[in-house]
């Protein structure tokens, strides 16, 4: 259990993409998720993505994993980082939870660090917040104010900056937590061997979310309306302002469609950056597999990092889950809100809760779907 030891509300309010902030014993007894020899032995599996950086003297070296052997790099001046450690150690969900104040689709994924003294990856800008919570070990943080800031040695390639005036100098000891929203640049630096917790939360960019929504369009042969005018220009060679404002309302109208947008945001929002841990049963399972199996006390559990998302005031029943659309027509009305927030809301659910789920009329073929396409397990 990972208690969260933070004023929610006041904190969305004053500080969630507004300000760092340092949180003193944000998660009073701390105990890390994960030995460093543990998330070692990840790191050289070839699905997971890892990568070691190495502090020189004005300069870093980034080796990408999977790695067998750490012997080379020495004992000091280097940090392994390893992304989406929720896809592959269920022991991390607990600690997720306590960060779902913030809505599961702007989750990212947890990435944990192990760093020897001055290890670091230097100086550098996320567009994305992130808050980092400090496991064994001490490390120090500088933040400095949002700003344009000169990139490191002049490389045009590289994501490090020369370097910025801190607003917050602080060191992180265990149970810590630092807030770093987009944008402002920081960097951490190993006082003592560390383990150190990234939770990351991205929201989608102009860029992406249009990219969709014309290939939605593509896909579905829709938004063929084409642009008609009540007036034309007296010079031939110009594009009117009205002409301008018509074709803009033209693309407005098609974002304005629930049709067009609910489906779009639910399947892109479900997606994961990192790959997951599906696990597809070698046979699929029955109504009565899943019964015997309930029967035995098994659970119904979530893989790492799944998101399962409703649309508000969507336009119909369905859940949206790593992308794929999960109609959830058949449940009779009265249950279908209750169901879909159980199912939005709950990433294990225990035995006693998943008997009293699968009593509901017409949820079982869901549960089988969501069961034998390796999106949930079922744990003894
Ligand atoms: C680190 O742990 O040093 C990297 C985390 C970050 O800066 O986002
Ligand atoms: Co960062």
């Amino acid at each position: 259990m990972y208690t969260l030891d933070l004023n929610t509300q006041d904190f969305l309010t004053h500080y969630w993409q507004k300000k760092p902030l340092v949180i003193r014993q944000a998660f009073p007894n701390f105990e890390d998720i994960i030995t460093s020899n543990e998330l070692a032995g990840l790191a050289c599996e070839s699905e997971i993505s890892s990568r070691v950086v190495v502090t020189t003297k004005n300069d870093w070296e980034i080796h990408q994993g999977p790695f067998e052997d750490y012997t080379q790099f020495g004992d000091k001046n280097w940090q392994l980082l390893v992304q989406a450690l929720n896809h592959w150690y269920p022991d991390a969900t607990p600690f997720i939870d306590a960060f779902r104040f913030i809505p599961d689709w702007r989750f990212d994924d947890l990435m944990v660090s192990f760093a020897t003294k001055g290890g670091g990856v230097g100086a550098h800008i996320d567009n994305y917040d992130v808050f980092i919570v400090q496991g064994e070990g001490k490390r120090q943080w500088t933040v400095g104010n949002k700003g344009n800031y000169a990139k490191k040695n002049n490389s045009i390639t590289t994501p490090l900056i020369e370097g910025f005036d801190p607003i917050i100098d602080v060191v992180l000891e265990k149970g810590d937590m630092l807030y770093i929203p987009p944008g402002f640049p920081h960097q951490g630096q190993t006082l003592t061997t560390a383990m150190s917790y990234s939770i990351g939360f991205r929201a989608p960019s102009q860029q992406e979310l249009f990219s969709e929504i014309a290939d939605n369009l593509i896909d579905n042969n829709t938004g063929l309306t084409r642009f008609t005018s009540h007036d034309e220009p007296a010079l031939a060679g110009i594009i009117s302002q009205t002409h301008q404002q018509g074709m803009v309302d033209l693309l407005q109208d098609v974002l304005q469609d629930p049709n067009h947008y609910q489906a779009l945001l639910g399947k892109v929002l479900s997606q994961n950056r990192f790959e997951l841990d599906i696990c597809e049963p070698e046979e699929a399972y029955t109504h009565q597999d899943l019964l015997d199996a309930l029967t035995q006390g098994a659970s119904l559990h979530r893989i790492g990092g799944l998101k399962v998302l409703r649309v508000e005031n969507d336009i119909s029943p369905r859940l949206f889950i790593n992308g794929e659309q999960i109609d959830c027509s058949k449940i009779e009305k009265d249950n279908l809100d209750s169901v879909m927030s159980t199912l939005t809301q709950t990433l294990q659910f225990d035995n006693e809760t998943s008997k009293t789920l699968i009593k509901t009329p017409n949820i079982s073929p869901i549960l089988l779907t969501l069961l034998n396409k390796g999106y949930y397990y079922l744990a003894l």
